[in-house]
Parts: C-alpha cells; structure tokens; sequence
C-alpha cells in the first residue's frame, strides 16, 4: 500500500524524519490491507485531481504529520463539507488513523504514506488547499538538528503556493525555541500574514481538537502556541502597487 521508498530523483540528503521501524500491531497491519483501497492513495509523480479522487468539488484540508490520525479524523467527521487529505511517514499511525476512519464511517478523507516534502512537490496542484495544518511538528530541539525542522523556507514556499487565495497555514507548537523559529521563518518567507496566535495551556487551542502530541506537551508543563497564517496574495499585492 505505501510508497516507502526514496524516488532516486527527489533524493534530499535532510529530512525532518527518520524512518523507525514500525510495530504494526496486527489490528494496524490488517487496516492497511483492507481500509487502503479506501482511503490510501499511493505517492505518485502526477499532480493528484483532487475533484476525482474525492468524488465532488469541495474545499480541501491538508493536514501534514498527522501522527495517529485522530485529530485528522475528528475534523473530517465534524466539518463534512471539506475534504481532507493527511500525509504521514509512520505506518502504526496510519493504521491507526484508517482504523478510526472506518469506525468514525467517514468519506471526506484520503491519507498518504509519503514525505510530505515530497507529496507537497509532485502531488498537489498550484492553489488547489483552502487550510494547512501542521500541528506539533518534530521539534528536533538540538542546535545541529534544527536543519531537520519541517519548516524550512523552502517548505514555506511549496506551501504558499499551494494555497488558495485567501488560504490559511495553521501551526501549532509546544516548544518554545520551534516557535521562536517558526515566527522568524514565516515573517522572513514574506507569503505570510499572521491573523491570530494563541499562547496557552491547552485550553484555547486555534479551530482545531487537542493532539496526542499536545497532550504530551502538556504532561510535562508546555505552553502551547497556535499561529493562523493567511497567505499573502502576491499578484494583488503587485497589481496594487502598480496602481499607485
Ligand atoms: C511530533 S509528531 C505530531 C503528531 C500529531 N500531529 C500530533 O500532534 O499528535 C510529528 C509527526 O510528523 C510526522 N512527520 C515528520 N516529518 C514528516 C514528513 N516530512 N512527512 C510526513 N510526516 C512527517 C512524524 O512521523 C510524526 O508522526
């Protein structure tokens, strides 16, 4: 059902992961299996139809690293005129997240079992996503691992411009130093307006349910911060300027 292997094309010498070795428990093993023809979709070099795959036209959600999948899912279940689409490299939790697609009954979701660096590049059109989501990232909280985080200028980039006009990137993080770099890497980007952050104790989490990771976050007395970043329309922005 997934692609694990590294197309020798997109090789990447950094990336914001490292590939652990999956303890599929046998309920997570069997879900791949059975649930994939459902909600899998294979990572591929076209640019995906997002229309086709999922059968209508409606707004689309990627949720980045989505980790067991049942913050994913809860959105979905909650909000069935949007689309989701969740990419994530741990297959337990792909597993897991298909198994609680199943139980939740719901249409609305496709998962990918890919870098999402790599699926953001090949698989998703130009202003095709309304909302990204990327809650608690890796914090790789060592110095000589911060070349690993996520959120990279580049990434940045990718992301921007495969929002729609009026697009949001939700962020959420409980480590202080990622936030400090997630502040400097978006105003830097410049693809970016903040419209709301939130520094909390996990009661006042941005439009979206509390995370595994939130959770463990909070057991060892976090803060948590949430960004909501709307892209900035750089055509606008230049058709303004010329009218001046
Ligand atoms: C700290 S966990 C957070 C999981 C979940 N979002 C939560 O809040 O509970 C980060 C997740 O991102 C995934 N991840 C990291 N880099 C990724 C990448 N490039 N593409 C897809 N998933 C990635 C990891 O496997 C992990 O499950």
């Amino acid at each position: 059902m997934t692609s694990s292997k590294d197309s020798p094309s997109r090789l990447r010498t950094v990336r914001s992961f490292v590939r652990r070795a999956g303890r599929l428990t046998s309920s997570q093993q069997r879900a791949l299996q059975e649930l994939w023809p459902a909600f899998g979709v294979e990572f591929g070099d076209e640019p995906l139809r997002f229309d086709a795959l999922f059968g209508r036209s409606a707004p689309v959600v990627l949720e980045i690293g989505f980790g067991n999948g049942e913050t994913l899912v809860q959105q979905a279940a909650e909000n069935p005129g949007l689309d989701f689409l969740g990419v994530e490299v741990h297959e337990p939790g792909v597993g897991h997240g298909l198994l609680k697609a199943r139980d939740a009954g719901i249409r609305n979701l496709r998962v990918i079992c890919h870098d999402a660096v790599e699926v953001i590049d090949a698989m998703i059109p130009p202003a095709s996503l309304s909302r990204v989501n990327l809650y608690f990232p890796d914090p790789w909280p060592k110095k000589r691992h911060h070349k690993r985080r996520i959120i990279q200028p580049r990434f940045l980039e990718a992301v921007a411009e495969r929002l729609s006009s009026g697009g949001s990137l939700h962020i959420a993080t409980d480590w202080e130093n990622y936030a400090e770099h997630i502040e400097v890497a978006v105003r830097e980007s410049g693809r970016f307006e903040c419209v709301e952050r939130r520094v909390h104790a996990g009661d006042e989490a941005l439009d979206r349910p509390r995370t595994k990771f939130e959770r463990r976050g909070l057991r060892h007395g976090h803060q948590i911060r949430d960004w909501r970043f709307v892209r900035i329309d750089i055509s606008s922005m230049g058709l303004a300027s010329s009218e001046l």
